[in-house]
């Protein structure tokens, strides 16, 4: 597993959020909610809507195109919907929050 910092020390305190990030080439969504963060796919696999524009609600990021809704811990659509999105690992260490990637994924998209 390969860690890629996200967030500073600086940025750790503050108020829940969605944003977009970028870690190794790759877009994701990254989400404070009730004070816990999140590393997800930024894009809805419903029709390609961007998660980053989305909000949370009860542990789940909502799509803004259709408001389909995914688990922030497992990925996993809402019932009925049939489909799920990828979540990354994420470590707190004493200079910020990282995101992990697992080590064949970067030697492919790397080689
Ligand atoms: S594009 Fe996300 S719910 Fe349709």
């Amino acid at each position: 597993m390969i860690w890629v910092k996200v967030l500073s020390k600086q940025e750790l305190n503050s108020d829940d959020f969605v944003k977009m990030i970028v870690a190794n080439n790759k877009k994701l969504c990254l989400v404070k909610n009730s004070g816990q963060f999140h590393v997800i796919d930024n894009t809805c696999p419903h029709a390609g809507g961007i998660l980053s524009g989305g909000w949370c609600k009860h542990g789940n990021i909502v799509c803004p195109i259709h408001r389909y809704e995914y688990s922030l811990t497992t990925g996993r659509g809402a019932e009925g919907q049939g489909d799920y999105i990828n979540i990354y690992p994420t470590e707190l260490k004493e200079d910020g929050l990282y995101v992990g990637f697992k080590q064949g994924w970067l030697k492919r998209l790397f080689s």
